[in-house]
């Protein structure tokens, strides 16, 4: 909270992810194509096959424009990115990895040079030397992605490091393996892909079919190992983060889905490609390979990052910046005098409260925009108010809220008013509707925070009494907001739900 807020009116998280995928994509593809380059350097070599052996040099070049230019340029926008949007975040990680941040500079700057002796080495270098600098490239490419990823698991799950502060368990952490082993599979994946693009752009009709044979060997059963692997993976992560995705955040699930569907849609088109021998077609299935491709990336880096909710760095720093270990001073002192930066005016401002407390993960009406979900909810400010200081109970993605009462109300203030210019008529309230918008938000009857288990066996007349007074059972829980007819059609509603899968269960 110590830092100037950085207001990007599309929302902060879509930022990150635009400057984020892309090279992120591209990096995955500089460490695949380099193993690409020396194993086919090797044996087109070993082999006397010039065709073969043109191609790679031919790829080479792609490959040294693409990983040096497209991703240095775009990794230097991603610390720039995450320099402004999480300054807090990006400076902790900065202090408690230094030598590992020291390890992948040098890292990266063999992997230039070597690349760069790779490239104008063609004419110039020996074959055996040429080759050893290509391993060479391809050893740093790996070993910064071997240091990178403790840095990146480390915020989804860092351990006893919060407790203890002791690095090595913070860096080898319970997801480093199988989110490495993850990692170079895609690496192999973008190899066969970017081997595919290049291809296509062969004149040669056989060297082409020959390649999409190849990278059909890197792309396909790197594919299928990614599924064991990213059950391993997902297996590592903390129970609470397994509630956001299995009951939490509907978003999350959709992305795992995506996830699935772009695998199987690559795997398809991989194939597709080997079987066309049209050069043009090939063109085309290459660039729906990239896009796919792209949304592959997409989906598994977004949905790491919203894994990780409400934090940045697991259990020691929210997404808003501010420590899990202030969470209580902030609370005595009140989030406002808690905020360096506010209007000159020092006025107290819903405007300046959203920013710190709230704008690191919602916009107002763009990516993850507050006013719109509010709108379409057609909650009243005064609701409004009641829920803001209960967003940190909301099911697993959102930090407690730290100002008072009178904070809180300034925030609803701020949205709601942005809320009602959006002029959305809410939709009817069935009584799905109505569990949404009250229990729903920070319940399920199953999963997180669930209800089944206490409310089973109540009648609807006993189930409509607990709606009506639910404010009564704990702070936490907010006035139910609808008439006595809401309440009971979703009493009725929750008899049903309850009763159906107990039949089911006892079938
Ligand atoms: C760590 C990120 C994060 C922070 C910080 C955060 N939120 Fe959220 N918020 C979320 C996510 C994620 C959702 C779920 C969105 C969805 O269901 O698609 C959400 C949902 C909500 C909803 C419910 C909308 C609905 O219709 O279900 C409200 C209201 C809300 N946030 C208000 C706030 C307010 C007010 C603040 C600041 C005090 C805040 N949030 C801070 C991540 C955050
Ligand atoms: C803002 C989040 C929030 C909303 C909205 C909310 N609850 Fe809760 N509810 C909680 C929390 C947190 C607890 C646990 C409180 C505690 O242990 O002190 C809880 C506890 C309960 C309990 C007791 C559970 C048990 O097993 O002891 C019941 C019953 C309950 N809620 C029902 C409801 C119903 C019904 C609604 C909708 C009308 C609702 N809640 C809306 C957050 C919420």
């Amino acid at each position: 909270m110590n830092f100037p807020v950085w207001d990007v009116g599309f929302g902060l998280p879509l930022l990150i992810a635009l400057v984020t995928i892309p090279h992120v994509m591209v990096a995955h593809f500089a460490i695949g194509g380099g193993l690409f380059l020396a194993i086919y350097g090797a044996r087109a070599r070993s082999t006397n096959d010039p065709a073969m052996l043109s191609f790679v040099r031919s790829h080479s070049r792609f490959f040294m424009l693409l990983t040096l230019v497209f991703g240095a340029l775009t990794g230097v926008g991603i610390w720039f990115t995450i320099g402004l949007v999480s300054p807090a975040a990006t400076s902790a990680l900065i202090h408690t990895f230094v030598w590992f941040w020291a390890t992948e500079w040098v890292m990266f700057f063999v992997e230039i040079a070597a690349a760069i002796v790779y490239y104008y080495g063609w004419d110039r270098l020996d074959a055996t030397t040429h080759q050893r600098v290509i391993w060479l490239y391809f050893g740093a490419a790996w070993g910064s992605l071997a240091v990178i990823n403790g840095i990146i698991t480390f915020m989804l799950t860092s351990g006893t490091w919060v407790t203890d502060h002791n690095i090595w368990p913070a860096f080898f952490n319970v997801t480093y393996f199988p989110s490495l082993i993850f990692r170079t599979l895609l690496c192999l994946v973008m190899a066969g892909i970017f081997a595919i693009l290049t291809a296509a752009f062969q004149n040669d009709d056989s060297l082409r079919s020959r390649i999409n044979r190849i990278a059909i060997l890197w792309t396909i059963p790197s594919i299928g190992l990614l599924v064991p692997t990213g059950y391993w993976y997902f297996s590592a992560l903390p129970q609470s983060t397994k509630l956001i995705v299995s009951g939490g955040w509907t978003a999350l699930k959709s992305a795992q889905h995506n996830l699935f569907t772009s695998a199987i849609g690559l795997s398809i088109l991989v194939v597709l490609t080997m079987l066309t021998k049209n050069r043009n077609l090939n063109r085309v299935l290459s660039g729906f390979i990239i896009l796919i491709g792209l949304n592959l990336f997409g989906s598994f880096e977004w949905y790491r990052e919203a894994a990780r909710k409400p934090y940045v760095i697991s259990n020691y720093m929210y997404s808003n910046g501010m420590l899990v270990n202030d969470t209580t001073s902030i609370k005595e002192a009140g989030l406002f005098s808690s905020m360096l930066w506010k209007h000159s005016d020092q006025t107290m401002k819903g405007e300046d409260l959203f920013r710190a407390a709230c704008q690191s993960c919602h916009s107002l009406s763009g990516y993850n925009g507050i006013a719109k979900m509010v709108a379409e909810r057609g909650w009243t400010e005064e609701q409004l108010g009641q829920l803001v200081q209960r967003t940190g109970y909301f099911r697993g993605a959102m930090p407690p809220f730290v100002g008072t009462v009178e904070e809180a109300n300034l925030i609803a203030t701020y949205i709601a008013t942005k809320a009602n210019s959006l002029n959305a008529t809410p939709e009817s309230l069935t009584p799905k509707r109505i569990w949404d918008n009250n229990c729903g938000l920070c319940h399920t009857l199953d999963g997180s925070r669930p209800l089944r288990a206490t409310l089973s066996g109540l009648s609807v007349a006993d189930l409509q009494e607990t709606i009506l007074t639910v404010d009564q059972l704990s702070d936490a829980i907010p006035k139910f907001f609808g008439s006595d007819v809401d309440a009971d059609k979703l009493a009725s509603y929750l008899e049903a739900q309850i009763s159906k899968r107990e039949e089911g269960v006892s079938k």
